[in-house]
């Protein structure tokens, strides 16, 4: 029942605030994160090998930075279809982690399997709770993102992310990294999360807007460093998959290394940069972009908003956040940019050309 919206994706774009609300207080008890009954110890763990596919994959390229900068443990992060084939070493002390929404994504489940009697213990981030990958794990932690049905992931994703970030958080207050006090900032600043995205919801406009003159373009940009590199490619794959444009995405610092030659007014720019600590870097990134003739679209808090100057050819101003939290928040234009680009379109949103909103063979 698509509940009077458009398309599928659109209700679950916009259902967004009441679904993380929800989400989040199945993991909350109290000023404590609640992971079951046989909780889960991070305090043995060296380190953690994540594996999956697609957006679920970029919810852990995010994840990375969590565990690394709050937990100070070593992540690698993979793509289940390379990871399964390279047969990569897995030494004692590591945690296998996989994601995946359907928990029957092919490469996803053969590289839980590779893991199997090789890794200390197998954790799965799932939206299907009886699916194969959550069964062949030892603890299965369910997103409770409630049924997707358009085959382009949104709340799947921000409902990974939350689940992720609470891991990383608890791993950080086991490992001594932050005081129960910072915990407990921590816990308090994602729930006041759900209502900030009812404000970047209320964005939709201008965000259309922009959507219908970027999909004029051949080809689309998108640029972010740190946190919002994950949602950059995030963004590129939302749009190629549903609106079809050809869209790439770079960690900023990557420009001049290759992508600036694109670089044209044909070329959209779409850069994910609230003004946390590497904005400034991001800002001359910007303004190499629009040296050349590229029309940036910013997204970014006031702070940056004002810091970013008037050359920027359209801006969506999103409320301020702490640092960790961007990655949940920015995911909504990205997600509404594609949305808004396939229905200027015309395409089938909700069931894209040669997708499958399950990839269960390889
Ligand atoms: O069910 P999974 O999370 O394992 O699926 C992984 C990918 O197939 C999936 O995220 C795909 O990339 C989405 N269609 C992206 O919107």
């Amino acid at each position: 029942d698509k509940a009077g919206y458009r398309h599928f994706m659109a209700k679950e774009i916009a259902e967004q605030p009441t679904v993380l609300a929800g989400a989040l207080s199945a993991y909350l008890d109290g000023d404590d994160i609640d992971f079951g009954e046989a909780g889960l110890d991070f305090t043995g763990t060296e380190r953690l090998t994540m594996v999956a596919c697609g957006t679920a994959y970029y919810a852990c390229l995010t994840a990375k930075y969590w565990f690394e900068r709050l937990a100070g443990l070593p992540v690698e992060v993979d793509i289940a279809s390379e990871f399964r084939y390279r047969e990569p070493p897995i030494t004692s002390g590591t945690t296998a982690l996989f994601v995946s929404q359907s928990g029957e994504t092919a490469d996803t489940l053969a590289a839980l399997r590779y893991c199997r009697d090789k890794a200390d213990r197998i954790l799965s981030v799932v939206n299907v709770d009886e699916s194969s990958i959550a069964r062949e794990s030892d603890l299965a932690l369910p997103i409770h993102a409630g049924v997707e049905v358009g085959v382009a992931s949104t709340k799947a994703f921000t409902c990974q992310l939350n689940v992720l970030l609470l891991m990383a958080i608890e791993a950080a207050f086991q490992r001594g990294r932050i005081t129960a006090k910072e915990k407990a900032q921590h816990l308090a600043d994602l729930r006041s999360l759900p209502g900030i995205f009812n404000v970047a919801l209320e964005r939709d406009e201008i965000i259309a807007d922009s959507a219908r003159d970027m999909v004029e373009a051949r080809d689309v940009l998108f640029l972010g460093r740190g946190l919002m590199y994950p949602l950059a490619l995030e963004g590129a794959l939302k749009l190629k998959e549903i609106s079809y444009v050809h869209a790439e995405a770079y960690a900023s610092g990557e420009l001049k290394h290759g992508p600036i030659a694109l670089i044209d007014a044909s070329v959209p720019v779409v850069v994910m940069a609230p003004r946390d600590s590497l904005f400034d870097k991001t800002v001359s990134n910007m303004q190499e972009v629009m040296a050349r003739g590229g029309n940036v679209l910013l997204v970014t808090d006031a702070a940056g908003a004002a810091a970013a100057g008037s050359e920027v050819w359209r801006t969506i101003i999103l409320p301020e956040v702490p640092e960790m939290l961007a990655p949940l928040l920015y995911a909504l234009p990205a997600q509404l940019l594609a949305y808004h680009g396939a229905v200027a379109k015309g395409t089938d949103v909700d069931q894209p050309r040669n997708l499958a909103k399950s990839v269960t063979v390889e």
